[in-house]
């Protein structure tokens, strides 16, 4: 008796504790009880409005997208709901009608119940690949890749039959096919699970310091319509929301720059080595975190009406080259996802310090809301790191050919995509993705493209080895970037570095075939443009520039000359590399 009496009070007191985190404060205005359509209005209403006086930061949709489809499909709960629409200004009656418009998208689309916690979007294969560190995730990639691409895990390329079948097999996985016949699911590079995890929908302080982060996909500074662009920028939106076709979407998009602005915050002061850009970063960031959002909010709705072709295709985006609703360019829309990371490395390249990300906030002038909202102990490169790892990932998974992001140099070799990969010990997700630029920029027509005025032509793919830094500084012959006092396990080291002789290796293999395959199949103008990328002329001697002195300590050191077994494969790579270079009339005899 006493014992029920007692867990009956019990259950009442949880009860109570968890009714009292899970509601609003009872001293709220009392809320209107509302008809669907209501609810609607007034929610729009809201997300429009950006009247400074109300919404300090702006509205939420400079940050959100054109509508809260995203909160509805990432699970946002109703406490949450009321308590981020009251902190950005929303009134009760508001935020309560918002509440319920989210609910009446959830019903309406019936919308898996996500907890957005834990729930990433776009993760390929709806989790982070297994492990507890980079390195064992890094691995267990590279045993995922095994069996889709047999040719480079195999035994040494030795023809250009063999190099021609390890590019197919990696073209299917960027193309989603199953020419090669190993990729019977037709995993694509935006399906194929990695060892790298996606950034959270949103990432928010409040639940805990792990959100402590600018590493979600919304925009931290608002976009709004200026005043003279208003009237259009919100047609545009609701033209979207009327009809969410690709190219309303792609109408709205295109206008961003043009129709809305961040709002002037604080003076940057940062130092560092070059403060013009860093400061310059900021509004970028900004730019291209709204877009992403849009993207991505793109992506949910389309992915809910299981409508194909908004991303499609290895160049997710250039089918808008063909498209009439958008100007033709060289560089293609949507590699904003790609440009938060850069952008990010930028705006916090402030001599690469450990000190506060707060701190290096402020010093950019960004207000005191975006400070607040990242946690106080971490610092800026452990921020930028991350932003760095997850959305290059994300970029090189729309765009992996790299040479339609952006007109930077770095970017065309994903200079610092390798950077970071190589920090995190990441080097076979590192070694894949720049055997796969390579392959996709030299055999994708839509990879190569050059504009004049509005006229778009396609020019002559022609695959040209440039492994660029993934071969600088050594970097052919694995380094760990390990702290010596607590060194990497020494079997899971030996481990990746087993997958990193065998792939790596085959992979500059295949690249010297078919480099040779590629001079003699070019006709004249393109043979002649491979051949200065090639080599170098200078008083009068020429030598390669395509990195065989780079790479051969890669087979001195993993075919060893010494070791008795091997010496048939090393003289085999140092005739190859020799034949190359006769190739391209450069004498050497390693
Ligand atoms: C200045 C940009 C900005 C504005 C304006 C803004 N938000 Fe947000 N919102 C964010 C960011 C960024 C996050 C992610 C959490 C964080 O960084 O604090 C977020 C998170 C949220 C979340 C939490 C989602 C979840 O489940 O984790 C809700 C709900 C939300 N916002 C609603 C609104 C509403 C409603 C408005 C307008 C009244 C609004 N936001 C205005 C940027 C903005």
């Amino acid at each position: 008796m006493t014992a029920t009496r007692t867990l009956t009070a019990l259950t009442v007191l949880i009860a109570l504790s968890l009714s009292a985190c899970n509601s609003t404060p009872i001293t709220e205005a009392p809320v209107n009880p509302m008809t669907p359509l209501e609810a609607q209005t007034q929610a729009m209403k809201l997300w429009r409005d950006d009247d400074r006086a109300q919404h300090p930061k702006g509205s939420c949709s400079g940050c959100h997208g054109a509508d809260f489809y995203d909160l509805a499909r990432i699970g946002s709960t109703q406490v949450d709901i009321l308590r981020r629409a009251k902190i950005d200004g929303a009134t009760a009656q508001e935020a309560a009608a918002l509440a319920q418009a989210i609910q009446q998208i959830r019903a309406r689309d019936s919308l898996p119940l996500e907890n957005p916690r834990t729930f990433r979007p776009f993760q390929p294969g709806g989790a982070v690949l297994a492990g507890l560190t980079p390195l064992e995730r890094d691995i267990n990639f590279a045993r995922e890749l095994e069996p889709l691409l047999p040719t480079l895990f195999g035994t040494r390329i030795d023809s250009l039959e063999a190099a021609k079948k390890a590019r197919a097999e990696l073209m299917d996985l960027i193309k989603g096919e199953n020419a090669g016949g190993a990729n019977s699911s037709r995993m694509n590079l935006r399906s194929l699970p990695t060892g790298i995890q996606y950034p959270l929908w949103s990432a928010d302080l409040a639940q805990g310091e792990s959100e402590g982060t600018l590493n979600d996909w919304l925009a931290d500074i608002a976009l709004d319509a200026t005043p003279e662009f208003k009237t259009q920028w919100h047609a545009l939106q609701d033209a979207y929301l009327g009809n969410s076709s690709d190219e309303n979407f792609w109408k709205m998009y295109a206008a961003v720059p043009q129709m809305t602005a961040t709002k002037p915050f604080e003076r940057c002061t940062i130092g560092g080595i070059n403060p013009n850009l860093a400061c310059g970063a900021v509004d970028d960031f900004a730019l291209h975190k709204l877009r992403s959002a849009m993207i991505g909010q793109h992506l949910m709705r389309t992915q809910h009406a299981a409508r194909a072709g908004f991303a499609q295709g290895p160049l997710a985006f250039s089918y808008l080259d063909n498209a009439s609703y958008i100007a033709k360019s060289d560089f293609l829309s949507g590699g904003d996802m790609w440009e938060i990371g850069d952008s990010a490395r930028t705006m916090m390249d402030e001599n690469q310090n450990a000190g506060s990300l707060r701190v290096t906030l402020e010093r950019l002038g960004l207000p005191k809301f975006v400070r607040e909202s990242v946690s106080a102990i971490t610092s800026v490169s452990a921020e930028q790191q991350r932003l760095r790892l997850t959305w290059f990932w994300i970029g090189f998974t729309f765009e992996p050919s790299f040479a339609r992001i952006s007109g930077s140099n770095s970017t065309k070799v994903g200079e610092y995509m390798v950077g970071s990969l190589i920090d995190e010990n990441m080097h076979l997700h590192n070694a894949f993705s720049q055997n796969v630029r390579l392959i996709a920029k030299g055999y994708l027509p839509e990879a190569n493209v050059k504009t004049s005025g509005s006229k778009l032509t396609l020019e002559t793919p022609a695959f040209l080895m440039n492994y660029g830094y993934f071969i600088g500084y050594g970097r052919p012959v694995l380094h760990w970037n390990e702290d010596r006092k607590n060194p990497l396990p020494v079997a899971l080291k030996l481990e990746q570095e087993g997958l990193w002789q065998r792939f790596v290796g085959n992979g500059f293999r295949m690249s010297m075939y078919l480099q040779m395959d590629s001079l003699d199949t070019a006709d004249a103008a393109t043979k002649a443009k491979l051949l200065e990328n090639l080599r170098v002329t200078t008083a009068g001697v020429t030598t390669q520039k395509w990195g065989a002195d780079a790479i051969k300590p890669f087979f001195d050191t993993y075919e060893p000359k010494y070791d008795s077994y091997t010496p048939l494969e090393y003289r085999a790579d140092l005739d190859l590399m020799n034949a190359l270079n006769a190739k391209i009339g450069v004498s050497s005899s390693y």
